[in-house]
């Protein structure tokens, strides 16, 4: 349990300064942004106006590990609740749990006249869902808490509220809100060599996002880690593979790619992930093949290379794959899955093997996939456009691959990036 005493300044802070409409925790991840506004709101709930109360997260289930557990952590009289349950109760007040991306949610909270809401990562709640939130906060003196890790400066949350806080005091935009900045030196439970690590584990954008606290654009190189003579290396002799994956983006007009990433030990004895060998064919290019010709052609290209292995791959297709997948599936491949596509969490995790040196390209058998990494960029009309951060999709079908395979291989590197799996956990909807 945190006692008051253990608090960083900046957390004591911001719980006595959080008087306002709206009240926002923002910045690097683990910088105790969750326990100081938790412990804002639970003040906040024992003398808040009568009225229903609301706590609002991605899902019933992200709220439950995010939040009420944390409650129940830090003051386990304070909270009464079921695991799943549409309302829970705290300090005797009723409470509704609401998950922002459950059908249903918007409808629910159409209904309420609240008193006050507690929202668990603001910038992943869609805008017309907050702003319905802020008019449904209607008894008088109902107030917001809630915390969020930055995210691209040209996001709703900053453009229309946090950035408007520069307006001078009585302008009529200037929202009734303090946001409270928070960076991993504030929070004094940190030990030295877990901070170092997070360090080590963030790299490129996520570093400045989520270590730094910044809201900076994704802009240019995705993979701007990527250096020849770091991250190329030749094969690993076959008798060092431990295991394997083939990683497979589907397409019969596009380019099909398919990837052989092995787990293997240099010289040194240190363990990575080799990309050793690539499959592409362009139908438009090269003419189209049937997926039972894709199939075969697959069997062809990867039977040999993993010969003497004695290996079963674990074979990833992308999720809109079904023909071939159902095609492969006839033809006797072994573990046929389908892969997470999570773009976010699958740009990181390459992104963080690469700049831990866990992750290499045999540029010999591998040039396309190569060339496609280097050019790998953030699309950026897409996000003056549409407000959407995603890669340029075009010649993406190797990096595409490649993300498949990393995301199955998540048993291989959470050991070697443990925050970055912590994280995909909690994102997990
Ligand atoms: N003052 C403190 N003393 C000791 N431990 C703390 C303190 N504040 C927070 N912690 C612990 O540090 C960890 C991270 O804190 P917290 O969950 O509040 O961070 P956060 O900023 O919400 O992180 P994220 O962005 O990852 O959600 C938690 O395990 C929490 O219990
Ligand atoms: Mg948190």
């Amino acid at each position: 349990m945190i006692t008051h005493a253990r608090l960083s300044t900046k957390q004591k802070d911001s719980i006595l300064d959080a008087v306002c409409r709206i009240n926002l925790w923002e910045g690097a991840i683990r910088s105790g942004k969750t326990i100081a506004s938790i412990l804002a709101w639970l003040l906040y709930v024992r003398n808040a106006p009568p009225g229903p109360l609301a706590i609002i997260g991605k899902t019933r289930d992200s709220i439950g590990r995010n939040v009420l557990d944390v409650i129940a952590d830090i003051a386990p009289g304070a909270i009464v609740f079921n695991r799943g349950a549409p309302t829970c109760r705290i300090l005797g007040r009723l409470v509704h749990v609401i998950g922002a991306n459950d059908a249903k949610a918007e409808k629910v909270l159409r209904g309420l006249t609240l008193a006050g809401a507690y929202v668990d990562e603001v910038t992943v709640i869609p805008e017309g869902f907050f702003r319905q939130l802020l008019g449904r906060l209607s008894v008088p003196g109902a107030k917001l808490f809630g915390t969020t890790n930055p995210d691209t400066p040209s996001h709703w949350l900053m453009k229309d509220f946090i950035k408007k806080l520069t307006l001078p005091v009585g302008d009529p935009d200037r929202p009734d809100m303090v946001s409270f900045h928070f960076e991993l030196t504030d929070n004094p439970g940190l030990e030295p060599d877990y901070v170092a690590g997070l360090m080590a584990e963030f790299t490129g954008l996520w570093f400045l996002r989520f270590i730094r606290g910044l809201w900076v654009a994704a802009e240019g190189a995705i993979y701007s880690m990527l250096e020849e003579q770091k991250h190329t290396r030749p094969a690993p002799p076959k008798d060092r593979w431990q295991a394997a994956l083939v990683g497979i983006d589907f397409g019969t007009s596009n380019p099909t790619h398919a990837l052989l990433v092995v787990l293997a030990a240099d010289e040194e004895g240190e363990l990575g992930l080799y990309v050793v060998a690539e499959w592409e064919h362009d139908g438009r290019a090269k003419g189209q093949l049937s997926t039972a010709q894709q199939s075969d052609r697959l069997m062809k290209w990867a039977a040999p290379l993993l010969a003497d292995t004695g290996l079963d791959p674990i074979v990833v297709l992308d999720p809109s794959a079904a023909p071939l997948r159902v095609q492969m599936r006839a033809d006797g491949w072994p573990g046929l899955r389908s892969a997470d596509n999570r773009v976010d969490v699958g740009l990181q995790a390459v992104a963080s093997l690469f700049a831990g040196a866990r992750l290499f390209i045999d540029p010999v058998a591998c040039p396309v996939l190569w060339d496609q990494l280097c050019g790998y960029v953030w699309d950026e009309k897409a996000l003056v456009e549409r407000g959407i951060e995603q890669p340029v999709k075009l010649n993406d079908h190797g990096c595409d691959a490649l993300r498949y395979a990393i995301m199955a291989a998540r048993m291989i590197w959470r050991v070697w990036l443990p925050a970055l799996a912590a994280e995909d956990t909690r994102q997990a909807a």
